[in-house]
């Protein structure tokens, strides 16, 4: 595959399951307009890939967009070290045309906050009325916005263009497979309690995995045995949601909060509103989205190493 084929990949499976369906062609004809309007400075500075790819955070970072991939490299986690690490493997022998990472870097890092709109349309179909969903997140993707500016984003690019190793990261894409992935899960077996989720989750081989290396699905907020009620997912849309978000959702009846992680004050308020919480598990949910991916580059023969907390299950045979 040529490295603009499986961008092109990552992007197109991403679309495919985005909980925004076809008002994701809205969002791209938003940004043309957008685009339009621009001076002719600021159209030199536009990032064009922004009116074809919803997803800020999924870019290629460096390398020939031509160049033909046989073998990829690909991490939960790619900085300095791991770049180094896929260069000395290549050295050693292995086939590595491609390093990829999940969490962003450059400039795709730099970007996240402009993926943070998906959370509104996931908290409206969880029933939280459109104006309080937009309200609540114009705020936090400030904060988020923000809280990466000071961060060195191109550590790792450089790393990877002085080592002359293409370059990518597919963020919202995967994490948008494993929100479908979760969703189907829990959509074809029969559950009533936390527990009755719990046992689901742990039938899925990364979490097994993960619960191996003591970083499986936990339960932390409610009992075992209370009801879980109208569960909300929440394992895509950049990073964790405003605080606020809880009362919302627990407004709008939401008794069970699945995700990959929670910060403790968003945990807190979940206890205070009677939300139970399951934390799924951070590179095991992140796992299954980049999984579910590489599974489609199998499918092209391109050979596969991970490293970088990435644990590899293929669903392919
Ligand atoms: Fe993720
Ligand atoms: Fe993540």
């Amino acid at each position: 595959m040529k490295l603009k084929d499986i961008y092109e990949l990552a992007v197109n499976m991403g679309k495919a399951c985005d909980v925004r369906g076809d008002s994701l062609e809205l969002y791209l004809q938003g940004q043309r307009k957008q685009y339009d309007h621009l001076s002719q400075k600021q159209r030199e500075l536009f990032d064009m890939e922004q009116l074809t790819n919803p997803y800020a955070d999924t870019r290629i970072l460096a390398g020939n967009r031509e160049a033909y991939i046989k073998g990829v490299f690909c991490g939960i986690d790619v900085e300095t070290p791991e770049i180094v690490l896929a260069d000395r493997i290549k050295e050693k022998g292995a086939k590595v045309d491609l390093i990829i990472a999940h969490h962003p870097e450059g400039a795709a890092q730099a970007g996240l906050h402009e993926v943070m709109g998906v959370q509104e349309d996931l908290m409206v179909h969880a029933g939280v009325p459109v104006n309080v969903a937009e309200g609540i997140m114009s705020s936090r993707i400030s904060e988020v916005q923000r809280g990466f500016m000071p961060l060195n984003h191109q550590r790792a690019v450089d790393a990877a263009k002085i080592l002359e190793i293409p370059f990518m990261c597919v963020h919202s894409p995967a994490d948008n497979l494993v929100h479908k992935f979760l969703q189907n899960l829990l959509r074809d077996n029969e559950y009533s309690t936390l527990e009755n989720i719990m046992d689901i989750l742990l039938e899925v081989p990364e979490y097994i995995a993960a619960a191996k290396q003591k970083a499986g699905p936990v339960i932390l907020s409610g009992k075992p045995k209370n009801k879980a009620g109208k569960v909300f997912i929440k394992v895509t849309g950049g990073t964790g949601g405003p605080d606020s978000s809880i009362e919302k959702l627990a407004d709008a009846g939401v008794g069970t909060f699945i995700c990959m992680h929670m910060q403790n004050k968003l945990l807190e308020l979940a206890k205070k509103f009677h939300i139970n919480v399951i934390v799924a598990g951070h590179m095991a949910s992140d796992s299954i989205g980049m999984n579910l991916f590489l599974d489609g580059l199998e499918q092209k023969d391109v050979d596969i190493i991970t490293a970088a907390g990435l644990i590899r299950v293929s669903r392919n045979s």
